[in-house]
C-alpha cells in the first residue's frame, strides 16, 4: 500500500489500548532495521525525519529510502512524518514533498503564537491531506539546535489543551509527562539509585495525562523522549572505547502503561543510535583490522531490527496490528 496517514492508526490504537512506534530515520540501515523488524511483526510504523535528518541525508535521499521501505513492505502501513518541524516553511516543504505528517513544534513560544503557528501549519496541511503533530509544554534534552536545560523544561497544562486543540485543529497533540530528549535523560541529582548504582528516574507524571485525557476523550496523544537507554548498549559502549557515564531513560514498564492509555504516538531514537553505537563499537574493538562498511553495519543493522521488535513487541503492543 502507498504511504497513509496516521489517522487509522491512530483511530486503532486508542481503541485496541496500544502505541504505534515513531522511529526516527537517517540511513539506509536505519530504514531497513525498522521496516523489516515492522514486516515481520505486522506492525504499522511511523518513520520520521528531523530537520537535522534533511540536513544530513537530503530530503530526496530520505523519501526515496522510504519510498523503498513501502515497496518492500507492502503489507504494513507506513507514515513519513516530519519530526520537531521548526516553522512553516520546514512543514510546507515536507507537505509538498511527499510526507504524509508533520509535526510543527512551536512549544517554546508563547501559547497565543503557538496556536498561531500551527493553526497556519494545520489550514495547509489539511488542504493537501497531510495531517499534523502539535506540541504543548516543553521536555528537557536537545533536539535539533534546542537545548532545554534539566530543571527549564515545563509539563504541559491539562487547562490549556482543550483551547490549544480546538483553536488549532491539530489531528494529535505531543505532551510534556516527564519524559525528555536524548540519553542523558535526567541528572543524577533527579534521580536515585538501585543496589547496582544504576540511576532510577522519577515517574512520568501519569496524573498530567489523565487529566489531558478527561478533557480530550478519544484524541491521540504524544510522548516524545521516549528511549529507554537500555543499559546493555550503555555497557557495550563503556567497554568499547566509549564513555557515557549515568545515561539513563524512561522505564519500559512505564511506558507500556502509557501505551495502553490515550497515547497512540511513542517517539523513540536515542536507543537506536545507542544500539548502532554500541555495535559498530564492539565489532572494531573485536575485528582492529576490518574496514569494509559493510562488515560493521550488518551487525548494527541486525541489532537494531532486534531492538525495533523488542519495542513492538514488550512496550508498544502493536506487534500483529497492520
Ligand atoms: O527529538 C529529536 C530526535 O531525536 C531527532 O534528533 O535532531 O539529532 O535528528 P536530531
Ligand atoms: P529519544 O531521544 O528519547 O529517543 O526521543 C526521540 C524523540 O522524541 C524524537 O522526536
Ligand atoms: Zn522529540
Amino acid at each position: 500500500m502507498p504511504l497513509v496517514t496516521s489517522t487509522e492508526m491512530f483511530k486503532k490504537a486508542y481503541n485496541g489500548g496500544y502505541a504505534i512506534g515513531a522511529f526516527n530515520v537517517n540511513n539506509m540501515e536505519i530504514v531497513q532495521a525498522i521496516t523489516e523488524a515492522c514486516k515481520e511483526e505486522h506492525a504499522p510504523v511511523i518513520l520520521q525525519v528531523s530537520k537535522g535528518a534533511r540536513a544530513y541525508a537530503n530530503h530526496t535521499y530520505l523519501v526515496k529510502l522510504v519510498e523503498a521501505a513501502v515497496i518492500e513492505c507492502p503489507e504494513i502501513p507506513i507514515v513519513l512524518h516530519l519530526d520537531h518541524g521548526p516553522d512553516f516553511e520546514t512543514c510546507k516543504a515536507c507537505i509538498d514533498g511527499g510526507f504524509t505528517s508533520v509535526m510543527i513544534d512551536a512549544s517554546s513560544k508563547p501559547f497565543a503564537e503557538n496556536i498561531e503557528i500551527t493553526k497556519k501549519v494545520v489550514e495547509y496541511a489539511h488542504a493537501h491531506g497531510v495531517v499534523v503533530e502539535a506540541e504543548l509544554g516543553t521536555l528537557a534534552g536537545i533536539e535539533d539546535e534546542v537545548k532545554v536545560e534539566h530543571g527549564a523544561e515545563s509539563y504541559t497544562h491539562p487547562e490549556e489543551v482543550e483551547e490549544f486543540v480546538s483553536r488549532t485543529g491539530c489531528d494529535s497533540l505531543a505532551i510534556a509527562i516527564g519524559t525528555s530528549h536524548g540519553a542523558y535523560k535526567f541528572t543524577a541529582a533527579q534521580c536515585t539509585r538501585n543496589e547496582e548504582g544504576i540511576l532510577v528516574p522519577p515517574p512520568l507524571r501519569f496524573d498530567v495525562l489523565k487529566e489531558v485525557e478527561k478533557r480530550l476523550p478519544g484524541f491521540p496523544i504524544v510522548l516524545h523522549g521516549s528511549s529507554s537507554v537500555p543499559q546493555e548498549y550503555v555497557k557495550m559502549i563503556n567497554e568499547n572505547g566509549g564513555a557515557m557515564p549515568d545515561a539513563v531513560g524512561i522505564p519500559e514498564s512505564q511506558l507500556r502503561e502509557a501505551a495502553r492509555s490515550s497515547v497512540c504516538k511513542i517517539n523513540i531514537d536515542s536507543d537506536l543510535r545507542l544500539a548502532m553505537t554500541g555495535s559498530i563499537r564492539k565489532f572494531f574493538a573485536e575485528h582492529p583490522d576490518k574496514f569494509d562498511p559493510r562488515e560493521y553495519l550488518k551487525p548494527a543493522r541486525a541489532n537494531i531490527k532486534e531492538l525495533v521488535r523488542h519495542k513492538l513487541v514488550d512496550v508498544l503492543g502493536c506487534s500483529g496490528k497492520a
